[in-house]
């Protein structure tokens, strides 16, 4: 049902993007107020793609419970399936057709009264579009990117840099015992936020990333300062859309069947070469890649998680729709979906956790900082 309803009795959620820790406990967080208030609720199988093809399975309180710490997303995810962008193979082509009247169909034929969609930047824009057209949404904010710039942070995000840390903690043991330099690949997309935080917990030398165009003679530089000064190793945390300021982000491939087409990857093995060729200094590469999304949340994400479920469904009981959970301060808030997709949230150079790490020594491999 869409537009105007009376008691809301039925929801659909869904998980769309990229998967990333907190997803069940947000599920958990949504169904078990709603099942205690009378409320049936459908999970839609692989995000936006199950909602487009119309797979759904009935969430009951046993498929809810239980799943708290678990990673991943028990009613699938996937980030190729935009109605407004929905891939069709035609003659073994890739069309790009508009499903969302399909879509909309699916909806009301499940005797929805309202989607609750946790997803990123991309999840929000649909679920935007989609409440143009009359469906009753409401967001949560999914991605470990950090890169919403309506809520102060997304869960997922700390999960995620709790990796990076722990890679780093491990890093600096064995570069240490060879005197080698280490650098490590986060994710984050066009944002750097997971290597900010990841290198500032994990104690990175150098940090790169995308906000922050580098030059590379301030990365040798920085490496070969250490090394005189008898410190025989170096740790680089680089965001995977890290450039130089005479280059480009690498991208690893494209897929035109994505909302987002371009894949990054490849940067750490471009700097780890090039410190290597330029210092002379023996050089190593790590890329994390989907070790960052996978596995049990972090205590703190299983909180803001289980905070962002249980305020989305007071939401939608309240039938206060095209919103989305934001986290300002210490509060979840709602604020307006249109807000939550109008700006991709980047790293400042002003940020407080840029300015910390320059002044314990961190190089962002440039002067002007
Ligand atoms: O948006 C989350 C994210 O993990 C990014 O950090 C990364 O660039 C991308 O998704 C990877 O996507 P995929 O899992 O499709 O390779």
């Amino acid at each position: 049902m869409t537009g105007k309803i009376g008691k809301v009795k039925r929801i659909g959620i869904l998980t769309g993007g990229g998967d990333c820790p907190g997803l069940n406990a947000v599920i958990r967080g949504v169904s078990k107020p709603a099942h205690d208030n009378g409320l049936s609720v459908l999970g839609i199988i692989d995000g936006f793609e199950g909602l487009v093809k119309g797979k759904g399975m009935e969430l009951y309180n046993k498929d809810v419970s239980g799943i708290l710490a678990s990673g991943g997303t028990i009613i699938g995810s996937s980030n190729k399936g935009d109605p407004f962008h929905w891939p069709e193979e035609v003659g073994g082509q890739i069309k790009i057709v508009d499903k969302s009247v399909e879509t909309m169909r699916n909806f009301e034929g499940w005797g929805l009264d309202a989607l609750i969609a946790i997803g990123g930047d991309g999840t929000q824009n649909i679920a935007y579009k989609l409440a143009q057209m009359g469906m009753n949404v409401v967001g949560v904010p999914k991605t470990i990117d950090n890169d919403l710039e309506a809520t102060d942070l997304t869960f997922g995000h700390d999960s995620a840099v709790f990796v990076v840390a722990e890679a780093l903690d491990r890093l600096h043991t064995t570069a240490s015992s060879h005197h080698r330099v280490m650098v490590l690949e986060a994710m984050g997309r066009y944002a750097g936020w997971i290597a900010l935080h990841g290198g500032l917990a994990g104690g990175a030398d150098i940090i790169l990333i995308p906000e922050i165009p580098f030059d590379w003679n301030m990365v040798y530089e920085k490496v070969i300062q250490r090394n005189m000064m008898g410190k025989k190793f170096s740790i680089v945390c680089v965001a995977e859309g890290a450039k130089p300021k005479d280059g480009e982000m690498v991208v690893k491939a494209t897929d035109a069947k994505r909302t987002d087409p371009i894949q990054l990857g490849g940067i750490a093995e471009l700097v780890a070469k090039n410190i290597t060729d330029n210092t002379g200094l023996e050089t190593r590469y790590t890329v994390l890649g989907h070790l960052q999304r996978g596995g049990s949340p972090t205590p703190f994400d299983r909180i803001l998680a289980t905070k962002f479920g249980t305020y989305a469904i007071q939401l939608v009981m309240k039938k206060k729709f095209n919103k989305m959970a934001a986290l300002k301060g210490n509060e979840i808030r709602a604020v307006d979906i249109e807000e939550a997709i109008s700006h991709q949230k980047l790293v400042k150079p002003t940020d407080q956790a840029v300015q910390a790490a320059i002044a314990v020594g961190v190089s962002f491999g440039t002067k002007e900082l």
